[in-house]
């Protein structure tokens, strides 16, 4: 394990398994429909490729960039767009996906952002939920694992832009970042 993870949290194995469960689950519920995956990068990109792969259904994908974290652990409130959606979504079937849904200022702003441009629905996929941090009105319809409150990196998630590329999900030594 990387020496800057106090203990693991989802193994390689456990993070197959979750995400073919919400594979089969998106697969069964938008049967006969083809969905657009909306990605919000960076921390979806991992995620994101194992979920579509997972999904035996027609689908198109997108991706938004957004920033609100910069390099600290909580978040600032205020939601940038730094790249649009590149589709028009106008009738489409829209499941965002996202990496985590902390206090779900990142995920609301989206949803009312995306509503403005009128789909046939909108649902949201994230691997990572941690309900205790909530401060936004906004649930996910699909949630790989609930987690309490401790900073997790790897599996596409960060922390100052190090550690997406870990190939599990660990909990980050507190004294990396404080
Ligand atoms: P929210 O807007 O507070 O819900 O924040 C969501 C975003 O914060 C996620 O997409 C992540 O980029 C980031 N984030 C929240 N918690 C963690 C964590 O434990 N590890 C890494 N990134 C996190
Ligand atoms: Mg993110």
């Amino acid at each position: 394990m990387h020496p800057d993870v106090e203990k693991l949290f989802a193994s390689e194995e456990e993070l197959k398994q979750i995400i073919a469960r919400l594979g089969r689950q998106i697969t069964a519920d938008y049967a006969g429909k083809m969905p657009i995956f909306v990605g919000v990068l960076r921390g979806c990109f991992v995620f994101m490729a194992d979920l579509v792969r997972a999904c035996d259904l027609p689908c198109t994908i997108d991706f938004m960039v957004v920033s609100s974290y910069g390099a600290g652990t909580t978040s600032t409130g205020a939601v940038k767009i730094v790249k649009d959606l590149t589709e028009n979504i106008e009738g489409r079937d829209v499941i965002i996906v996202e990496d985590i849904l902390d206090s779900g200022n990142t995920l609301s702003y989206l949803r009312k952002y995306m509503m403005a441009r009128k789909p046939a629905s909108i649902r949201i996929v994230t691997l990572l939920d941690k309900p205790e941090r909530r401060t936004a009105d906004v649930k996910a319809d699909y949630v790989g694992f609930a987690i309490p409150d401790a900073f997790v990196v790897g599996y596409g998630l960060d922390y100052n832009e190090k550690y997406r590329n870990l190939p599990y999900i660990g909990v980050l030594k507190p004294e990396i970042y404080s």
